[in-house]
């Protein structure tokens, strides 16, 4: 970081942030406030940063925050949805974060040229993470790493992926618990709080008189079965007693 005042980020965007590597060439999808690029300028992450969103407000939310730290010069601001506005050549990390789990797989998906070795994915979804998680494995992204982060009490993941491998399906467990969480200080706490929300969806469904919903019931239960499970490996992987 070299003279002007240094941007603070939160620790959800840090955790992303500090998972680039020094001279990435990265495309910021949904960038907002663009904070994590100028991030990533202060501290010599990034040589080039595609700062894009959908919508001009928040472009132009990043265009005043890059003023502010005196690096509208050195980011490329792009208007446009999810990766259209992007070259394939001229980036090798993508960072999608602060979106429904649905919006990162439908952008991922009207872009198949992610699918290869040569990018590095940075995902963070604030919803249905169960669903990406699949259809990323299903889809030939394999898991580099993941991690927790626990912000006004809620747990967020934050995924580390590349294109290009073999497709392998994912078990209800990995989907909703997490596939490289094992040891994941946080993991206990995130795996109970899904185990309680689970409980309480399996609760209404068994209360229900619907009978499509007596699937949907064996479905929870059987989500319960294996996050159980996870907990007791988690315990057991990190020294804990149940
Ligand atoms: C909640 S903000 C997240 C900002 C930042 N990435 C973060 O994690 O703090 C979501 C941003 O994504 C943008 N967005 C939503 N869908 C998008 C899409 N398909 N393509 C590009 N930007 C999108 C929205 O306009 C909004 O600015």
């Amino acid at each position: 970081m070299d003279g002007g005042k240094e941007l603070i980020l939160s620790e959800r965007l840090l955790a992303i942030a500090q998972w680039i590597r020094p001279g990435s060439r990265v495309a910021d999808i949904g960038t907002d406030h663009g904070y994590l690029p100028i991030w990533l300028l202060q501290h010599g992450r990034a040589t080039f940063i595609a700062a894009c969103d959908m919508r001009e407000g928040p472009l132009e939310h990043a265009r005043r925050s890059a003023e502010q730290y005196g690096l509208q010069e050195k980011l490329s601001f792009r208007l446009g949805s999810g990766l259209s506005c992007v070259v394939p050549e001229e980036i090798d990390t993508i960072v999608i974060a602060g979106m429904g789990g649905e919006t990162i797989l439908s952008i991922l998906e009207a872009a198949p040229w992610t699918n290869n070795a040569r990018y590095t994915l940075l995902l963070q979804p604030m919803t249905k993470a169960e669903v990406l998680r699949p259809w990323l494995s299903e889809h030939g992204y394999s898991f580099l790493r993941e991690r927790l982060v626990l912000e006004n009490r809620t747990y967020f993941p934050i995924m580390a992926l590349r294109g290009g491998s073999a497709c392998r399906p994912l078990s209800l467990g990995q989907a909703w618990g997490g596939v490289a969480l094992q040891d994941d200080p946080l993991q206990g706490g995130a795996l109970d709080e899904l185990l309680r929300l689970r409980t309480y969806a399996l609760n209404g469904l068994e209360r229900s008189v619907v009978p499509k919903n007596r699937e949907r019931a064996e479905q929870q239960r059987a989500i319960l079965v294996q996050l159980r499970q996870m907990k007791g490996e988690w315990l057991h992987a990190n020294g804990k007693r149940n």
